[in-house]
């Protein structure tokens, strides 16, 4: 930490480094307050590089021995600060020795090497290594480990590292001793040791090619009933991998390590993928559906890192999304695949668009917003961001619509045949894949450069005697902070034309015969003529949520019903029916804020009884359709925001709905029960969760039946899905018997922690729970600020996820908002500039909540010993 202004690092100052490390030798002795590492790193002087000196980063290190070439450097030799260690003088090849010293147990950062109930753990990206050694911590040294792990063996059973375990045994006085090869080259922020008491389910597993590996899932001891569905995870991913895109598992074991301490979900360190908890542990008594989902998702997308991240790495920390963007496309294609059905796949992809609507394009427009290739950082970690990862993922999932799937594989092919092994930029895969492609994707690059979410307004014209239909589209992008104009996308816009019928029209578009056509808009404006059109057409655009934009389309009522009756593209059709739930919220949310009377139109409640009544599309998918816009998405649509007649609208809504549809919500809750054994497969998760959905609606009315009906659910349900949704109905339906739920819940999962989690958060996000309660709730013994699911599950719940609490109008949401922030700051700054961020749209509200909430961000930018992750936060809010 420090109490300067921090320093901002820019793209355009990259510069190759002065050496590279061949092999790096590391020894630990691990001892919680004293860990004493040495290392052994053997470098050549870099011909591309200008860099004189050699710079090895360390910081909250001690530096007990450096020796260059056998000889013990003295301070003359040497420059050391709070940051770096300069050798000036170095001949072209050295043997560099250093011992450092570090307190693990003090380290609550949860960055380097921490200690977590007892045991030993290291998180090093993007930075982290450089708490643990000196050494040129940047993604663009690459080199050969090898690990000497010491340890008390009783206290510490199991001790591992990266790669194969080459020797192992006694030391005497009790210690013991692992010895770990990892035979590829790799970047210190793909480091790890787990040092800790643990068991582990484990299984040999054929390869493609005839090899096997051992895969192992390690966890506590009392878990070991929660890693089948971890287990089964990894073997699809590595299945997956071989079969999508032929790529095979490199290693002879792979783990996969669960810590409840943790900072992010989950971390793709080579051959030691460590977990937060919350993404391994499962079985049907602790864990949701979407826990389960989220299971897969987590393990595939840290397997896939093997190739995409690892084997082929970034050449610095501006082109994160050539790893992660990428990476997250490989885990949605896995969990779309392994549902299998073309309606399942639609039904990840509405998910996908949820969460960039929700969560991306509200950064794409605040004071953080950056390109997905950003040009400038204060501190990395705060780049770890929805834009870099889902917008990330959008951009390549670009490339397969622009390219069709069979040239995005040879792209991907061309990728790994000229990278692998190396640390390269984002310019090199568009140059894959412009390259398979027979492409120019020079004006593509934009995606990467440019923040903001384009606009793109469309306006149709049919000329009934020509028989043509002509789209106009035209594209504009905001402005964001340090980018006042920008220049147009190459933006791929899917189109379907619906007939009176409801039937796709043959489309004759650029000598194309198909039902969807990808127009390609590269220009600030451009038209479309599609000929031989008989009749006048209902478009559908953006099919398939083919680019992360805003679609602009002045649809009539009429026009949003016969597409969410009919569309042939589910993603289009669920999208009319959030046009038209939107369209209501936002008059309604006016007519609260002026007191008029709210009123919901048949037409709309007609069309979601259709729906829910279809049998002919997947439960998950009605599901879907009737989830109303979140009270957040409504806030985005908004010039000025008001939080309380935004929930009070929405309410209004979900009250009318499940009241209007009594009946059938509960034709479809007795329908779609799924008796027998728990299975987290779609089919049966999405039956849930349409019955669930209806569960939630009835309760809504908060009738004596609908929650008896919740209570009898909560009292004999056999899986955590229905358990939560029953104790959430109870909760928001404001049911007497909710404390009593509650308690009865905590009771029953006291020991499993991250149920206690849920337990937290579904009060948090309560209605009913104002500031003093959630100070309450931390009051609990369970409550721990040092956990990071812990503190997501409570501070982080309220403040996001109930904004009409949150935003009490005495400011007393946002007082407590910045206690937390600077209270978690001076433990774990990662997380508390997360919490930072929930203040990002404060200029969007209310001139009587800006004031507060300005004050509130003053508070903590007032603070002196602020890390650069929270400062960089709260000074761009304030900018
Ligand atoms: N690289 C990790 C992932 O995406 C995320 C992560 C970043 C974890 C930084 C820890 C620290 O899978
Ligand atoms: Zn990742």
């Amino acid at each position: 930490m420090r109490t300067d202004t921090p320093q901002t690092i820019y793209r355009k100052d990259y510069t190759p480094p002065g050496f590279l490390v061949e092999t790096v030798e590391l020894g630990f002795d691990l001892d919680p307050q004293r860990t004493i590492v040495a290392s052994r790193l053997t470098m050549t002087r870099n011909p591309e590089s200008k860099v004189r000196a050699i710079e090895l980063h360390g910081e909250n290190i001690v530096l007990v021995a450096l020796r260059m070439n056998g000889k013990t450097l003295s301070k003359r030799d040497y420059r050391l600060d709070d940051k770096l260690l300069v050798i000036p003088n170095a001949p072209d090849e050295v043997t560099l020795e250093i011992e450092t010293l570090t307190a693990p147990v003090k380290n609550t950062t949860l960055n380097g090497l921490y200690v977590s109930n007892g045991n030993f753990f290291t998180q090093c990206e993007a930075e982290g290594f450089r708490n643990i050694s000196y050494f040129p911590d940047r993604p663009d040294v690459m080199a050969k480990y090898t690990v000497m792990l010491r340890a008390d063996k009783a206290t510490y059973p199991v001790l591992l590292s990266n790669g194969n375990l080459i020797e192992e045994g006694e030391l005497g006085d009790g210690r013991h001793f692992a010895k770990w090869e990892d035979p590829f080259k790799k970047p210190s922020y793909l480091f790890a040791l787990v040092a800790a008491r643990l068991v582990c389910q484990e299984e040999t597993f054929k390869l493609a090619d005839g090899r096997s590996a051992l895969l192992q899932v390690w966890v506590e001891e009392g878990n070991l009933d929660k890693t089948d569905y971890a287990m089964q995870s990894l073997k699809n991913s590595i299945r997956w991998d071989e079969e999508r895109f032929g790529l095979e598992l490199d290693l002879d074991r792979f783990m996969i390590v669960a810590v409840g301490d943790f900072n992010m979900g989950a971390m793709e360190n080579k051959g030691l993928n460590i977990f937060n908890t919350k993404f391994v542990l499962a079985n049907p008594r602790v864990a949701t559906d979407i826990d389960y989902a989220g299971i897969e998702a987590v393990v595939g997308h840290e397997y896939f890192h093997n190739w995409t991240g690892n084997r082929i790495t970034c050449r610095d920390w501006f082109q994160l999304s050539l790893k992660e963007g990428l990476t997250v496309f490989r885990d949605q294609e896995f969990s779309a695949d392994m549902i299998g059905t073309d309606s399942g796949r639609a039904v990840t992809r509405i998910d996908q668009v949820r969460t960039l609507r929700q969560a991306q394009f509200p950064e794409d427009a605040g004071p953080m917003a950056h390109p997905v290739r950003p040009d400038s950082f204060v501190e990395i970690n705060n780049f770890y961001t929805v834009t870099v990862y889902e917008k990330g993922a959008e951009v390549v999932r670009m490339y397969q619509t622009l390219l069709g799937r069979e040239l995005f594989r040879k792209g991907m092919d061309l990728y790994f045949e000229r990278h692998d092994g190396q640390a390269v930029t984002c310019d090199d895969f568009r140059a894959a894949m412009a390259d398979a492609g027979g492409r120019d994707l020079t004006q593509f690059e934009r995606w990467y450069s440019q923040a903001g979410t384009p606009v793109v307004r469309a306006e149709g014209r049919y000329d009934a005697d020509a028989q043509t239909y002509e789209l106009t589209l035209t594209q504009r992008c905001p402005a964001t902070p340090g980018q006042e104009n920008k220049l147009p996308f190459h933006i791929p816009v899917a189109v379907g034309l619906l007939g009176a019928d409801g039937r796709d029209l043959h489309l004759n578009v650029d000598g194309l015969d198909a039902v969807t056509a990808v127009l390609e808009l590269t220009e600030a404006s451009r038209t479309f003529r599609f000929s031989g059109v008989k009749e006048a057409p209902t478009p559908s655009i953006l099919r398939d949520f083919s680019a992360p934009v805003v679609l602009e389309y002045d649809y009539t009522d009429t026009e949003l019903l016969h597409l969410f009756s009919h569309d042939s593209d589910p993603v289009n059709r669920w999208e009319a029916g959030q046009r038209l739930a939107m369209a209501r919220l936002l008059k309604l949310t006016a007519a609260v804020a002026k007191g008029d009377t709210l009123e919901l139109d048949t037409t709309f409640i007609e069309a979601l009884r259709k729906i829910l009544a279809d049998e002919s599309l997947d439960a998950a998918f009605r599901e879907q359709a009737l989830l109303l816009p979140s009270e957040s998405m409504i806030a985005d649509q908004m010039d000025v925001v008001n939080p309380q007649a935004i929930h009070q609208a929405r309410q209004f809504v979900r009250r009318t709905i499940g009241g209007a549809l009594r009946a059938d919500l509960r034709a479809q809750y007795d329908a779609n029960q799924t008796p027998g054994a728990y299975s987290p497969d779609a089919l049966s998760a999405g039956r849930r969760g349409l019955k669930n959905l209806a569960l939630a609606y009835l309760a809504s009315t908060s009738s004596e039946d609908s929650i008896a009906l919740a209570q009898a659910q909560f009292d004999h349900a056999g899986n955590m899905t229905d358990r939560v949704a029953a104790l959430g109905a109870l909760i928001h339906a404001g049911a007497a018997s909710a404390q009593a739920a509650l308690q009865a819940f905590y009771a029953d999962f006291d020991n499993e922690a991250l149920v206690i989690d849920k337990w937290f958060a579904m009060q948090a996000c309560a209605p009913a729970t104002d500031v003093a309660a959630v100070r309450a709730l931390m009051r609990h013994a369970a409550f721990n600020l040092k956990n990071p699911n812990r503190a997501r599950s409570l501070v982080f719940t309220f403040c996001v996820g109930n904004p009409s609490q949150f935003h009490a109008a005495d400011g007393s949401g946002y007082a407590f908002w910045a206690e937390q922030v600077i209270a978690l700051d001076a433990l774990n700054p990662q997380v508390a500039s997360r919490l930072a961020r929930s203040m990002d749209r404060w200029r969007r509200y209310a001139p009587a909540l800006q004031a507060p909430m300005k004050k509130a961000l003053q508070k903590v930018a007032g603070v002196k010993k602020l890390s650069n992750d929270v400062r960089e936060v709260v000074s761009k809010a304030l900018a």
